[in-house]
């Protein structure tokens, strides 16, 4: 036990709390005996060993003057985010490019993107749109900066509820809360918890709903579990490829964790504003200088090599099989003649459930701990008010 005076910590650092997220990720780590499905880790069995394997081997013949080795750019590695843009922009329906190298920078995971992004923007006692439910990591994030998350309503299919949004906006107004708001954040595809994706004209109204009210924010889009469909691609354009999301400022999130491998911690952000893109970059430059150059640049081979999409390909079987799986099981088990309801995902990690009323999925409630019991962990979601929705659990 420490003698010394206890600390005297910043406002921040006094109502930061031990997030859930640290306990969730240590689970698989320290019991694999318990079968997580809590904590959006890909599986061991599907990581590309022998890939990585191959590619660090030949590093040095691939990348001269071991530069592999040394520090790299505040950015990243030039060529990996021209790839990154490459492909996205080839994806893209549209014909100018929407993703710029200049304006990308590689990060520790998109979700060092995600932090940077909202810190640059966001003081304490600001707003920021989420949907409902959103990932509850970034949920905690908002809490350590004293950022307020409003929910966008959803209706029982989980899609926008425009109208439920426009009354939020309109009640935020009469409070004079409207020029608070900072920012919005929308997961597009498989999202976390939901592993929905959000429609075409779900996008573009929820674009048009805050034109109605002369809002020009900026608008995150975290495309995480983007490449991870089951069969084929969602076909809805990002908001970097959208009209009705053009007087906005953007910025597209996106990853080689979960898509590649969780233990490189690559992600990516890709802006619509060079201003803004330079802010992120001088916070990322105060808290690391640059993402690890090594693991950028076997990425970067994989990409050059054009050994991503294959290994995408089984990604995508692997993953898809494994949520059958669990469908399949819950079927059978019977579950939703007792009130359950769920989706078979259609691409991502996630598989979430809606509990009935009666089942409090609480951490500290009975479900949780005969889960816990049973050698099953899984993660409540809890949706952001104001909000029509359930109790939800997901896995
Ligand atoms: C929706 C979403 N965004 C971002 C992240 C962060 O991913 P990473 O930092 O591994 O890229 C996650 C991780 O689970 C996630 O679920």
């Amino acid at each position: 036990m420490s003698s010394s005076k206890p600390i005297r910590y910043s406002s921040v650092g006094e109502t930061l709390e031990v997030p859930v997220i640290n306990q969730l990720m240590a689970i698989p780590l320290e019991k694999p005996e318990v079968l997580s499905l809590a904590a959006g880790f890909t599986d061991n069995a599907a990581l590309p060993v022998d890939l990585v394997t191959d590619i660090v081997a030949k590093l040095p013949e691939t990348n001269p003057n071991n530069e592999f080795l040394q520090y790299g750019t505040t950015q990243g590695r030039p060529v990996l985010r021209k790839l990154t843009c490459d492909v996205l922009n080839n994806e893209s329906s549209r014909s100018a490019p929407s993703f710029d190298p200049q304006n990308t920078y590689i990060s520790n995971g998109s979700q060092q993107a995600l932090f940077l992004a909202t810190h640059t923007l966001c003081d304490p006692g600001d707003i920021v749109l989420v949907e409902s439910p959103t990932y509850f990591v970034y949920l905690s994030m908002l809490q350590g900066l004293q950022v307020q998350p409003v929910g966008i309503p959803a209706r029982d299919d989980g899609s926008m509820d425009h109208e439920g949004f426009r009354s939020v906006l309109s009640k935020l107004k009469e409070d004079g809360q409207l020029g608070r708001i900072k920012l919005a954040y929308l997961i597009g595809y498989y999202a976390n918890p939901s592993s929905r994706c959000i429609g075409l004209e779900e996008k573009i109204g929820f674009a048009e709903v805050l034109g109605e009210f002369d809002i020009q924010i900026p608008v995150i889009e975290d495309g995480a579990y983007r490449n991870l469909f089951y069969e084929t691609p969602n076909p809805t354009p990002s908001i970097m490829e959208l009209d009705a999301f053009d007087p906005f400022p953007k910025l597209y999130l996106g990853t080689y964790t979960k898509p590649f491998a969780t233990g490189m911690k690559i992600g990516y952000a890709c802006c619509s504003e060079s201003e803004w893109t330079s802010k992120m970059l001088c916070a990322k430059g105060n808290q690391d200088f640059g993402t690890a150059n090594f693991t950028q640049a076997i990425i970067e081979q994989v990409m050059l090599q054009d050994r991503h999409k294959p290994l995408l390909n089984t990604l995508s079987r692997h993953y898809h099989a494994k949520a059958k799986l669990l469908h399949e099981t819950l079927e059978a088990s019977g579950l939703r003649n007792h009130g359950w309801h769920w989706d078979m995902p259609e691409g991502g990690l996630l598989l979430w459930m809606r509990a009935p009323e009666h089942v409090n999925t609480n951490m500290d409630g009975d479900f949780c701990e005969k889960c816990t019991d049973r050698g099953l962990s899984m993660f409540p979601a809890t949706s952001v008010l104001p909000t029509n929705t359930q109790p939800i659990l997901f896995a």
